[in-house]
């Protein structure tokens, strides 16, 4: 079965193709566009001039990805062999949003082919189930996890931890079986990403601020600055970012408040000291989860789960809990925003509409 997945909830225009085979799928095209560095500019995204982009970019995407699977040059006939086309309806922005679900109306309308409406966190976290791919192969495959994480056939048994870190969301779901989703708690303010992207921000770094924070903190002294844990030790499994924001701010203008100018080594301290309050807290929530619902298998998601460092930790202190779980992280590539997580999602959540009961929601959550 092969599947056309598109998303546009944000910066990036992605078009991918999978196949689906049983229980894993093979990419066959993943295609990507961003409007990153036009953000970057203005220090973050402004949503008009992001949809504006995705109207940009949507059709040479869609080109450039089906080319890739056929030396047919008419990309018409390549479409025509598509099964189904899976795109993103929610959360994110609205302008944006529209720009991929009138494409996948569009094309399901014309093509006579089934939609299959995705959530866009559940599609980060069904690129985990997506298997290698010769072309994914890249350096950060001889970290400690690659062995799991690339193998074949990733054998991911169920009942499953998901945890979903991204830009937006910070969320740890339970999932007993496919499409099964229970929320178990999420951030009641900032998200992962957007903590690292603020503190990013108030280091003077240009978005999103992540790998840039991930880059200094190796070369920051962990002993230096300690930042709060917020929400380590209560007893729910909801996260709280903001109050870290606020340390690091206080720490940035200290005793000079007006102007926040730090000397490199102190921006690598900051660094490591807000990553690692970031990191504990995420690890030590989610894996304190793992054992409450013995799960055995955890999976990472979202942009955040790019970040090496916080793998690694993952991989130790899984070990030194004696975690029957296996840990499982997407190829990094596919844990930013892509569309062979959404064509993933819809192989194993197969529920197609029709082109006229699909709309976009930028507030969708889990239900
Ligand atoms: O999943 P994603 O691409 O988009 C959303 O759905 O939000 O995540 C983007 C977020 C940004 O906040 C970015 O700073 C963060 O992921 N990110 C990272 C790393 N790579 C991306 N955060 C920490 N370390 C990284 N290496
Ligand atoms: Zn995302």
């Amino acid at each position: 079965m092969l599947i056309l997945g598109i998303e546009t909830s944000c910066d990036e225009t992605a078009v991918a193709l999978i196949e689906g085979h049983k229980d894993h799928v093979i990419l066959k095209s993943n295609v990507l566009a961003t409007s990153l560095a036009l953000h970057a500019k203005t220090g973050g995204i402004i949503p008009e001039q992001a949809a504006r982009e995705q109207v940009k970019y949507i059709l040479p995407v869609l080109k450039e990805s089906l080319k890739k699977i056929s030396d047919i040059t008419d990309t018409f006939d390549t479409l025509k062999q598509v099964d189904a086309i899976a795109v993103t309806f929610g959360p994110g922005l609205i302008g944006s949003l529209l720009v991929g679900v009138e494409t996948a109306k569009t094309l399901s309308f014309v093509l006579h082919k089934p939609i299959i409406p995705i959530n866009h966190m559940v599609g980060h976290i069904y690129a985990n189930f997506i298997t290698e791919n010769i072309k994914l192969k890249t350096k950060n495959q001889k970290s400690k996890l690659s062995p799991i994480t690339y193998n074949l056939s990733p054998q991911i048994n169920f009942p499953v931890l998901a945890l979903v870190v991204s830009g937006g969301h910070t969320d740890l779901l339970l999932m007993k079986k496919h499409g099964n989703f229970q929320l178990l708690g999420g951030t009641r303010d900032d998200a992962a990403g957007e903590a690292f992207d603020k503190i990013g921000r108030m280091l003077g770094l240009s978005y999103p601020a992540g790998p840039e924070i991930e880059r200094l903190a190796k070369e920051g002294n962990p002993k230096r600055f300690r930042f709060p844990r917020p929400l380590l030790y209560d007893d729910s499994y909801e996260f709280s970012f903001s109050g870290l924001k606020t340390a690091v701010l206080r720490e940035i203008t200290k005793g000079n408040p007006q102007s926040a100018i730090l000397n490199p080594q102190t921006m690598k301290d900051i660094a490591r000291a807000a990553q690692d309050s970031l990191i504990d807290v995420l690890v030590k929530k989610t894996l304190k989860a793992a054992q409450q619902y013995n799960v055995k298998s955890i999976l990472l998601s979202g942009g955040v789960a790019a970040n090496q460092t916080l793998r690694e930790a993952f991989e130790l202190n899984a070990k030194r809990l004696s975690l029957n779980a296996e840990l499982f992280a997407p190829p990094k590539n596919l844990c930013t925003d892509n569309a062979a997580m959404i064509a993933s999602a819809a192989y194993f959540n197969f529920h197609p509409v029709s082109w006229k009961d699909i709309t976009a929601d930028p507030e969708l959550y889990f239900d």
